[in-house]
């Protein structure tokens, strides 16, 4: 038997070909970075590499810490690709374009996001695509080839901001659906207490990273306005 039996190309994008398939029967996809003519290919083999490389690490760490993260099941490094769990659901831009209260979903959107922060990670790159909601409306993190350590509440403002920045593109009310992610936000740290002491240093409250958040966007007005 193949341990994995490809279906469909889901996604093509500038950086990877997304296909579904299983992988010794479970529902996954398949991951493959592509190469890119335009820059040295010895280069891109290195850099391609060490990104995918600390995608994985990070994902197989906060994945058995528990984080809402799908599970790896097989890498080929030379291959520059990955496959891992097939989550059902929907990408969280396609929901929004959904006429319905997306209170709930927002809410676990941004517990998720807490979840990683309190693990002293960014994700760095929080789109609307990079958020997956699943049939039971919880959000779970991909995407996490620009994730890196953090300790600064700068990085942790700014991956808030990105989802901001984004929401004006892809929901009528972007403040109020901010409000919901916030929310959630932060009843990560009144339900799970204060954040422990990581071994880079302190992670800064939600509070802390909420209150960047505004700061950021004041920044940005000012000098855009
Ligand atoms: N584990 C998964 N389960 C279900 N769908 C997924 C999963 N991973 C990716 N997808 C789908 O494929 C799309 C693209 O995946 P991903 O964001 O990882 O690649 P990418 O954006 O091309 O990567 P990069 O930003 O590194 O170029 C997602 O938006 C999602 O629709
Ligand atoms: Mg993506």
């Amino acid at each position: 038997m193949e341990p994995w039996i490809p279906d469909e190309v889901l996604h093509t994008g500038a950086e990877a070909v997304v296909t579904s398939g299983t992988w010794f029967g479970a529902n996954a996809i398949k991951k493959q970075r592509t190469e890119r003519k335009w820059r040295h290919p010895e280069l891109d083999a290195h850099l391609t590499k060490k990104r995918l490389q600390n995608e994985i690490k990070l994902m197989v760490k906060l994945r058995n810490k528990g984080l809402p993260l799908p599970i790896i099941f097989d890498v080929d490094l030379s291959q520059r690709s990955m496959i891992m769990q097939r989550i059902d659901g929907e990408p969280l831009i396609d929901i929004l374009k959904i006429e319905v209260n997306h209170k709930k979903i927002l809410h676990s959107v941004g517990k998720s996001i807490r979840l990683l922060h309190r693990e002293a990670v960014t994700h760095g790159d929080l789109s609307t695509n990079n958020i997956m909601i699943s049939n039971n409306e919880s959000a779970i993190l991909i995407d996490l080839g620009l994730a890196k350590v953090e300790y600064e509440v700068e990085g942790f403002g700014i991956d808030l901001h990105v989802l901001h920045e984004i929401f004006r593109a892809s929901h009528p009310n972007i403040d109020a659906a901010m409000n919901h992610v916030i929310e959630g936000y932060l009843s990560v740290d009144a339900d799970l207490g204060e954040v422990q002491l990581g071994s880079g240093g302190t992670i800064p409250s939600a509070h802390e990273c909420v209150n960047r958040l505004e700061k950021i966007k004041q920044r940005v007005r000012y000098h855009s306005g």
